[in-house]
């Protein structure tokens, strides 16, 4: 029997295994790098929170902040504007779930379920891009006086949530909390 045909590493076969370990190490620090480049410097980490000032947001305002390269809408609603959200029920939600990054599990979507939390029903926090294709929908309008998104025509109420139109889901509601009774931190 030849040297070729033994289950035996030869003299060549050694050559070719310690080629291509060479090559494997070669590729490593290669790539190393990039892989370093894609670690977020500090100033990506410090867009991780964002702190929005809202002492200048009366009742029935609101203002759109920035995060992470996503409009927040931050809305101080009016009390009949909460009452009109609490009165829906949820038999009348296309999307019964809160989709709020707050509230554990698939919580139902109600008023409370969907605002700031207790003493802050008034304020509601959710990400600003249509759940239909990412249009920012409109503030303050729309058939339920929440958000009206004009590019397919979706009405969202005044808690945010799909009522009638294409987009399927709930504005979603990013996590934050009052850090003040003037400041919220998003993310
Ligand atoms: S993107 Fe909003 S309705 Fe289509």
């Amino acid at each position: 029997m030849s040297a070729e045909e033994t289950a035996e590493p030869t003299r060549r076969d050694f050559l070719y295994i310690a080629t291509g370990m060479a090559g494997v190490v070669a590729a490593a620090s290669v790539a190393w790098p990039f892989i370093d480049q894609m670690r977020p410097d500090a100033s990506t980490l410090a867009l991780a929170t964002v702190d929005v000032d809202v002492s200048s947001v009366e009742p029935g305002m609101s203002i759109t902040a920035k995060w992470r390269g996503s409009p927040i809408f931050i809305r101080n609603r009016t009390d009949a504007e909460v009452e009109q959200a609490r009165e829906v029920p949820l038999t009348a939600l296309k999307d019964p779930i809160a989709r709020n990054a707050n509230v554990p599990g698939d919580a139902p979507a109600t008023n409370d379920n969907r605002s700031a939390g207790e003493g802050r029903e008034n304020w509601i926090v959710m990400v600003g891009t249509c759940t239909h294709l990412g249009c920012v929908p409109l503030g303050q309008s729309g058939d339920f006086g929440g958000w009206f998104c004009p590019c397919h025509g979706s009405h969202y109420d005044t808690a945010g949530r799909i009522r009638v139109g294409p987009a399927p889901l709930n504005l979603p509601i990013p996590t934050f909390e009052f850090i003040s009774d003037t400041t919220v931190r998003i993310g």
